[in-house]
């Protein structure tokens, strides 16, 4: 069977990047691929590479499990589970090392931005090998492919390289996984800063739409999201890039292409598409709240995670194991 596998840090408040670039990617895959088996899980052990609190980051969790079924995840077709509820992750994660040269972690972009803004409260040696848990979190599970935003390309790249180079030490033992990026909104950007992408962050923030905010909210931020001065409707990336992160937002949502929004809106000023946007969004959003608070709080929820857990660690464990014998870990059989 082939597989697709994907996973989310719950280390902040979910944002509508991470819902165009990720979530909802996810779900037109499970769609289109029909005879695809699906992984997807809850990265807890990533997000404890910086600090957390204990009480919010359990609620985190399960928030992010709640919102991928709300958006549409069917749990017949997907095993959705929590990283940390399967132990083999961090072991393939620490045989990987094992692998890995510093040279190469010292490379990622992320990490390396990372350590520019955390530089006062202490680098964890774990953020440092976080793309290798990466690696292991994708490659435990054999997948083709692994849809994630274009800030995760990167990573991708090495955890290729890390496959294809226990595959050549050791024999053929992973597939080496395709990352599938987004080709429109694989990097929603901040809606008040188009330098820097939208990011998990404070539900007070006004760059960063959440997926919890309500139409007021979303009709604010949208509003004062930073255009420009030209004034003319067009999708220019470069000369006009605040305008062209809501066109790819509007797109998106919208199942339109940039250009189709552009004419929609040609010769109007931005004011009428800004409001159109924040009713387009806060409809997408509703819908996804709605369904969110009536799994939250029901039994069904645990049920998929306790499912989730056994199915994701029955293959885990055989991969594992087999994983060990090949390196010469255990004992000599007899
Ligand atoms: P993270 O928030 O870093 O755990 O990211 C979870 C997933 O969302 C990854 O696949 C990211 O690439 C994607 N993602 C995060 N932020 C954005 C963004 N601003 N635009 C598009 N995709 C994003
Ligand atoms: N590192 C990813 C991020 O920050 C989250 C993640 C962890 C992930 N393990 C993964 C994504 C495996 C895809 C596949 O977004």
């Amino acid at each position: 069977m082939k597989r697709v596998v994907s996973g989310i840090k719950p280390s902040g408040t979910l944002t509508l990047g991470n819902y165009i670039g990720a979530i909802k990617q996810f779900v037109n895959l499970q769609s289109t691929l029909s005879d695809y088996e699906f992984f997807l899980f809850v990265a807890d052990l990533h997000a404890i590479t910086v600090p957390q609190e204990a009480a919010v980051l359990r609620k985190r969790s399960r928030d992010v499990a709640a919102m991928y079924l709300a958006a549409g995840v069917d749990p017949n077709r997907t095993v959705l589970f929590l990283q940390s509820e399967v132990k083999e992750h961090a072991e393939l994660g620490y045989l990987l090392q094992c692998s890995t040269y510093m040279g190469e972690l010292e490379r990622m972009t992320q990490y390396k931005d990372k350590v520019r803004v955390k530089k006062e409260t202490g680098i964890t040696a774990a953020l440092f090998t976080y793309p290798v848990l990466m690696a292991a979190d994708i490659i435990m599970y054999d997948p083709e492919f692994v849809p994630v935003g274009d800030d995760q390309k990167q990573h991708l790249e090495l955890t290729r390289d890390i496959a294809i180079r226990f595959n050549n030490k050791y024999g053929d033992f992973f597939t080496i996984p395709e990352p599938l990026i987004p080709t429109i909104g694989s990097r929603i950007m901040d809606l008040q800063d188009v330098s820097k992408k939208m990011s998990k962050s404070d539900e007070s923030d006004k760059g960063a739409i959440t997926l919890y905010d309500d139409f007021e909210t979303i009709h604010r931020k949208i509003r004062s999201a930073v255009t420009d001065s030209i004034g003319i409707m067009k999708y220019d990336p470069i000369k006009q890039p605040g305008l062209a992160n809501l066109i790819t937002i509007y797109a998106v949502i919208g199942h339109m292409d940039p250009e189709e929004v552009v004419t929609k809106y040609q010769g109007q000023g931005y004011a009428q598409f800004k409001d159109d946007l924040a009713v387009l969004v806060a409809n997408e959003l509703g819908t996804l709240q709605n369904r969110y608070h009536e799994i939250i709080d029901s039994g069904t929820l645990d049920a998929i995670l306790d499912s989730g857990r056994e199915k994701a660690h029955e293959y885990a464990f055989r991969k594992v194991e087999k994983c060990k014998r090949k390196i010469g870990l255990g004992r000599i059989k007899k």
